[in-house]
């Protein structure tokens, strides 16, 4: 894919579903009672995966349209799930099906055949679950059993570990209580309390206990995520202004925001209103000068998928932005410590890898641009291409199919934005 730098990045437009939502809703649709109608559902490989999961389970799913299907919710059977290129359908699987009776194979694409999942199967295990991983890895065998609950400290701040075990929580007898040391995504909490389970939040901790769901109706707010690489081009073009309108902005999950007003960008958000029990509304953001930033672990979990971006956007910044905290990032889709370091310096930018993040120099004049790779994950093409339009002689994307997996228009809708 060939990606020519913009004049600037100007217009009003939509993006598809929240990722995360799309899995809790066709994940928590099949174990509730009734149907469970999703409306806005971000159909994307990732989330397919997701259907075809609870299909090869035994749940109906009928697809009304794109973005809307109905999940016949009913009883598990034992089976083989191929969980693809997606890590919170893994992981929210194990913590599912730990407590249903049953037996199920969970495996996974190169990729995430290389993600850690004992940080999920060991504190299911001390529920009382019999879980098998290779080596700490997938593929995975669940052999349903009876839990109990437990209280646990989440030693990573992750929103899959915490949601699977409060997933296998809602079947465990007794109090099961997750404590966080930083907030993470809450999705799961929000979607549980809709559906009515007995589920009580605190500041920094969630307790579950044994419940049936009912859901009803989903309506699942544009994905922040998928907004974020739209946003970040306008603030790096000048004379760009853009609206993403409908996006969810659960403040666990809109980090970015805070980072882009820090650094100088103009944001402003429009018509906040709720949608069930998500926020959502509409952002606009205007090009205008950045500067460098810290970042460290406090902030990161609500800007987790953005980290690249903001690689990227300290690249064009006056002075030296350092991010710290951010260890996770080397067990995602790719290294994305390493492919942003790797993608960035290709494409002329001063940034030098640290084990928990970077420290980026920034030159407030486009980038080079050049050839970068994609390495199999969808966020490191979509930066690739923000690289391109924010460039001077724009970006060629080996992989830029990956984009796929969370965002398929993704370059149409870049096309329709861009003033060359
Ligand atoms: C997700 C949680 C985050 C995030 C991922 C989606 C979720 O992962 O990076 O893209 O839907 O719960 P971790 O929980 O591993 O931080």
């Amino acid at each position: 894919m060939r990606i020519e730098p913009a004049a600037a990045i100007v217009g009003h437009v939509a993006v598809p579903g929240d990722k995360s939502i799309s899995h809790r809703a066709v994940l928590l649709g099949a174990i509730a009672e009734g149907e469970t109608h999703v409306r806005g559902f971000g159909r994307a490989g990732d989330t397919e995966a997701s259907v075809d999961a609870v299909r090869a389970l035994g749940i109906e799913v009928d697809d009304l349209a794109d973005d809307e299907l109905i999940v016949r919710g009913g009883a598990l059977r034992s089976g083989t799930v191929d969980c693809e290129n997606a890590g919170t359908l893994m992981r929210l699987l194990m913590g599912m099906l730990a407590g249903r009776e049953g037996f199920f194979v969970l495996k996974g694409d190169e990729s995430l055949s290389t993600r850690p999942m004992e940080r999920v199967a060991d504190p299911l295990r001390r529920m009382g679950a019999r879980i098998d991983t290779t080596d700490g890895h997938a593929p995975l065998q669940v052999e349903g059993s009876e839990l109990l609950a437990i209280d646990y400290e989440l030693p990573v701040a992750s929103a899959q570990v915490k949601s699977a075990i409060l997933l296998a929580g809602l079947g465990a007898s007794g109090k099961t209580t997750v404590v966080e040391p930083v907030p993470t995504r809450d999705h799961t909490e929000l979607m549980l309390e809709a559906g009515g389970a007995d589920i009580v939040r605190r500041p920094t901790s969630v307790s579950v206990q044994a419940s049936t769901l009912r859901l009803g109706e989903v309506e699942v707010p544009g994905d922040f995520s998928s907004a974020a690489p739209l946003l970040v081009a306008a603030a790096l073009v000048p004379g760009s202004d853009l609206t993403v309108h409908d996006v969810g902005l659960n403040p666990r999950r809109t980090g970015l925001i805070a980072v882009l007003e820090r650094m100088g960008a103009h944001v402003a958000i429009f018509n906040k209103r709720r949608s069930g029990l998500e926020p959502v509304g509409d952002v606009q953001v205007q090009y205008n000068e950045l500067a460098a930033t810290e970042l460290d672990a406090h902030e990161v979990p609500a800007l987790v998928d953005e980290l690249p971006l903001v690689a990227l956007l300290a690249a064009h910044a006056h002075g030296e932005t350092i991010v710290r905290g951010a260890a996770e990032l080397r067990v995602k889709e790719s290294d994305r410590i390493e492919a942003v370091t790797d993608l960035l310096h290709a494409a002329g930018a001063h940034v030098k890898s640290r084990p928990d993040g970077w420290a980026i120099t920034g030159v407030p004049t486009r980038l080079r641009g050049g050839h970068v790779e994609a390495r199999g994950d969808h966020r490191i093409a979509m930066l690739g291409a923000v690289v391109g339009l924010a460039s001077r002689e724009g970006v060629d994307i080996e992989g830029a199919e990956a984009v796929a997996i969370s965002f398929p228009g993704f370059y149409d809708v870049l096309d329709s934005l861009v003033r060359r």
